[in-house]
């Protein structure tokens, strides 16, 4: 399921961002890429500590923690430390490739822990009209959808699926980028309960609470403890 997230970041969130950004020290996006996806990955990132790093990711996991839409897409239950990648000049694009399923991320107490990657989502820093080209294109049983929002929205997309951010021929292109290990590990099963989910909003908005609704809501909460892992 592909599905956007609007407004995760605000204006004055973004104005902050881009300030940060402009003296932002990048490297070689190939540093934190596996073997395969070292051969098609040509972009710029962020090391994690600098000072525009930091803002940025605390502003996405707060606005992620507000939104409704993220919780019930996603069922977090834990984010892998969100990165902030650059796409332009000769580090333009990132080729077709799935991202490794589990990743290694140290924790705030100076551990670590193993993050599986079931649903991937990317915060956009800066508008369309930034850049040419640039479209992150995701594949999965579907077919394939390019997808390019404005800045402060966010896209989340399955793991599992084949995709690719086609090479940025003008401007550049800057976003946020993180995993998340959900609650539910199946695509499907996830997709059932946030249907089910945002079906149950929209009755009880027309419908205020009712008999039925109590039923529905029961039922989503058992196949939720059913499939959910904590
Ligand atoms: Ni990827």
């Amino acid at each position: 399921m592909l599905l956007t997230l609007p407004d995760i970041l605000s204006a004055e969130d973004l104005r902050e961002a881009r300030q940060l950004l402009r003296a932002a020290p990048w490297t070689d996006g190939r540093e934190s890429a596996g073997p395969q996806a070292r051969t098609v990955k040509n972009n710029q990132q962020l090391p994690h500590d600098c000072e525009a790093a930091q803002f940025i990711r605390q502003r996405v996991l707060d606005g992620l923690n507000r939104s409704a839409l993220f919780f019930s897409a996603a069922l977090p239950l834990r984010i892998f430390t969100p990165r902030i990648n650059r796409y332009g000049g000769e580090h333009n694009t990132y080729g077709n490739h799935i991202d490794n399923a589990v990743r290694l991320k140290a924790t705030a107490g100076g551990g670590t822990e193993y993050v599986r990657t079931d649903v991937s989502c990317t915060v956009f820093l800066n508008d369309p009209d930034d850049y040419e080209g640039g479209e992150l294109t995701v594949s999965d049983t579907y077919g394939t959808r390019g997808v390019k929002l404005p800045a402060g929205h966010a896209i989340l997309y399955p793991g599992t699926s084949l995709h690719q951010v086609t090479p940025v021929t003008r401007g550049e292109r800057v976003a946020c980028f993180l995993w998340v290990q959900s609650m539910v590990r199946s695509d499907e099963q996830r997709r059932l309960l946030y249907e089910l989910d945002m079906n149950l909003l929209a009755l009880r908005q027309q419908h205020g609470e009712t008999a039925e609704t109590t039923g529905l809501t029961g039922t989503y909460h058992n196949l939720l403890r059913m499939w959910a892992e904590t």
